[in-house]
C-alpha cells in the first residue's frame, strides 16, 4: 500500500511513545548484491536517517536504534573499524539535520569501549542537541541487556555496601533507576527487521511488557512504509499488561 494510504490508517492518538528497532540484515543485504558487508552497513545509515525523521513526524518521543552490541565487538577487526569509522563520520555529518529536526541524541551502553574519536564526536552532538525537545534519539553502542543489569546490580550492591540503600528494601524502581535506560519509559514496541526473532541481548528488562514487530524486510531496504506497518501491527494489539481483555477495555 502507498506511503500516504498507510500513514492514514494510523491513529495519531495511539503512537507509541517509546519504540526500538534492532537495526538488522545490512550484511546480508549486501552480500545479495555481491558487495562487501560495510557497504550493507553504509547503506543502513540512509535508513537511519529515514526512521528517525520519519517516528519525529508521526510523535514518537523516544527512539531507541541498537548499532553495535557487546557481542559485535568478536566480529572481523576490519568489520569492527569499519562501523566505527562509519559511525563518527556519519554523527558528524548527520548532526546539522539533528539540529534542525529537534532531535536530542543520547547514549546507552559502554560507551568508554568505543575509540577516542568515536567518543568525542558522539559526546560533541550529545552536547550540541541536549537542549532540543521534539524526540530524543538514544544509540545503543556497545551495548546488551545483561551488560547493563551486571552494572546495575554492582551499583546497587556497592550503594547497599555503603549503607546508601537497605537490601531488604530493593525493588523494580532501584533496579530501574541504576539502568543506563533509567531516563526513558519503556519502549512501547520493539522492531526487528531481516526475518530473525530473536532479541540477541537488547533492553532485556525494558521490554517486558513491549510489542514485537517482526519483519523480514533488511535493514538497508526498510522504508517509510515499512514503519508504517509496524506502528499499525502496534497498534492493531490489545496490551492487557497482564489483565483480562474486559478489565482493558474498562479503563478506555
Ligand atoms: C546489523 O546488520 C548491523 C550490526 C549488527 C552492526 P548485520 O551486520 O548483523 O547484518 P547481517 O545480520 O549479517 O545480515
Ligand atoms: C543484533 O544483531 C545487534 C545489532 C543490530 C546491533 P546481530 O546481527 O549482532 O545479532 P545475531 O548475531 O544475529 O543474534
Ligand atoms: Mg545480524
Amino acid at each position: 500500500m502507498a506511503e500516504k494510504a498507510l500513514l492514514n490508517q494510523i491513529d495519531p492518538i495511539r503512537i507509541p511513545e517509546h519504540v526500538a528497532i534492532i537495526m538488522d540484515g545490512n550484511g546480508r543485504w549486501a552480500k545479495k548484491q555481491g558487495f562487501l558487508r560495510i557497504f550493507g552497513h553504509r547503506q543502513g545509515v540512509d535508513t537511519v536517517r529515514n526512521v528517525v525523521e520519519t517516528a519525529a513526524e508521526i510523535g514518537v518521543k523516544y527512539l531507541t536504534l541498537y548499532a553495535f552490541s557487546t557481542e559485535n565487538w568478536s566480529r572481523p577487526k576490519a568489520e569492527v573499524n569499519a562501523l566505527m569509522q562509519l559511525l563518527v563520520d556519519s554523527i558528524e555529518k548527520e548532526t546539522p539535520r539533528l539540529m534542525q529536526n529537534g532531535i536530542r541524541l543520547e547514549t546507552i551502553g559502554n560507551v568508554a569501549q568505543l575509540p577516542a574519536g568515536c567518543n568525542k564526536t558522539l559526546s560533541e552532538t550529545v552536547e550540541a542537541t541536549k537542549g532540543n525537545t521534539r524526540m530524543t534519539l538514544i544509540l545503543a553502542l556497545s551495548y546488551s541487556g545483561r551488560w547493563d543489569i551486571i552494572e546495575a546490580v554492582r551499583k546497587i550492591a556497592i550503594d547497599a555496601k555503603k549503607g546508601l540503600i537497605d537490601p531488604e528494601t530493593i525493588g523494580e524502581d532501584d533496579l530501574n533507576a541504576a539502568l543506563n535506560t533509567a531516563r526513558y519509559p519503556n519502549p512501547d514496541l520493539l522492531i526487528r527487521t531481516s526475518g530473525e526473532q530473536r532479541i540477541s541481548n537488547f533492553l532485556l528488562w525494558e521490554i517486558a511488557y513491549s510489542e514485537i514487530h517482526f519483519t523480514k524486510v533488511l535493514w538497508p531496504e526498510f522504508s517509510t512504509e515499512d514503519f508504517y506497518k509496524a506502528i499499525l501491527d502496534y497498534q492493531g494489539r490489545e496490551r492487557r499488561f497482564g489483565n483480562t481483555g474486559d478489565q482493558i477495555k474498562q479503563v478506555v
